[in-house]
């Protein structure tokens, strides 16, 4: 397991946040209505094929794209800091091939594309994006997507690679099998869960402002007829409270506040928080136990397969 706490050599193509996910799927009015009317997002644009949609300032960070089945994560989009062109040309020199294109999508005039090495989604590195004109005053939708989490075949390539050549740093790992790493001070932008044969979505989760606002979207989820599987609890790593839910694809949702923060990457811990288990807490290796996957409890079996 490489647990790098973090690097300064420079990576190709340093991400400073995630972008955007697309889920691709049978039924787009279908998933564009639970965004707009359950989550409550906002549509940028939209067709009989395709929605944009965004939480707020961001001009999308979930792409609905119709195709003839249900594959969620299909493309992740990072934004990233400083010049595309030679991030471009540093990807090209570790050998990677990567297409620069200025069609991939409203708002997104110049992004890199190419394979996520282990998964085969699409990876798209963007720089200055167009703002979506969306207001941020309202009170239901999340605040922002937070992170994407996906299987892989391949755990030790797909970190080496998110924290070589995209620049994540390593935040935390449970056993030998779930890493989660950052790209800014949120706890994790993607986490990567080990699989024998997997390499699609694990889960998606959009961050709530706090324990209030995640409440008030689960009693919404509620009179939608979507209803909890897991949580209200705190995970371990991260110490986000979460709940899981699952959209009508059958994708699974995750709603969270209170993660966990580096503002300071010389200091190297997070920022302390009464629910801590160390002071201060540093990036580690978590046991498989109860208390790391939900410190509230309980947890069933089931719950710790993958
Ligand atoms: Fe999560």
């Amino acid at each position: 397991m490489t647990e790098t706490p973090y690097t300064t050599g420079e990576p190709a193509a340093p991400v400073s946040k995630l972008g955007y996910v697309t889920f691709d799927t049978p039924d787009v009015e279908r998933m564009t209505w639970y965004y707009t009317k359950v989550l409550d997002l906002e549509v940028v644009e939209q067709s009989h094929d395709y929605a944009y949609l965004t939480t707020g300032a961001d001009h999308h960070c979930v792409v609905i794209r119709k195709t003839d089945g249900v594959k969620p994560r299909s493309a992740v989009g990072y934004e990233v800091w400083g010049s595309l062109g030679d991030a471009h040309q540093r990807l090209k020199n570790a050998g990677y091939d990567v297409e620069r294109r200025s069609d991939v999508a409203p708002g997104t005039p110049d992004v890199l594309v190419m394979a996520e090495p282990s998964t085969g989604a699409e990876l798209h590195l963007f720089e200055n994006p167009t703002p979506s004109g969306v207001d941020g005053r309202a009170t239901l939708r999340p605040t922002k997507l937070g992170h994407v989490a996906a299987f892989t075949t391949e755990l030790e390539r797909l970190q080496g690679f998110y924290q070589d050549l995209l620049g994540f740093r390593w935040s935390d790992t449970i056993g030998d099998f779930f890493v989660f790493l950052r790209c800014n001070a949120d706890h994790h932008a993607a986490n990567f869960l080990r699989s024998v044969n997997r390499t699609g979505m694990h889960h998606i989760a959009y961050e709530m402002r706090d324990p209030n606002h995640l409440i008030t979207m689960v009693d919404h989820l509620a009179k939608n007829d979507f209803r909890l599987h897991w949580g209200p609890g705190r995970h371990g790593p991260g110490h986000n409270m979460f709940t899981y839910h699952r959209d009508p694809d059958g994708n699974t949702i995750e709603l969270f506040t209170q993660l966990d923060l580096i503002l300071d990457e010389s200091k190297g811990y997070f920022e302390p928080r009464p629910w801590h288990e160390n002071y201060p807490q540093y990036p580690r290796t978590w046991e498989v136990d109860i208390a790391t996957i939900n410190m509230w409890g309980p947890v069933t079996e089931s719950e710790l397969e993958r």
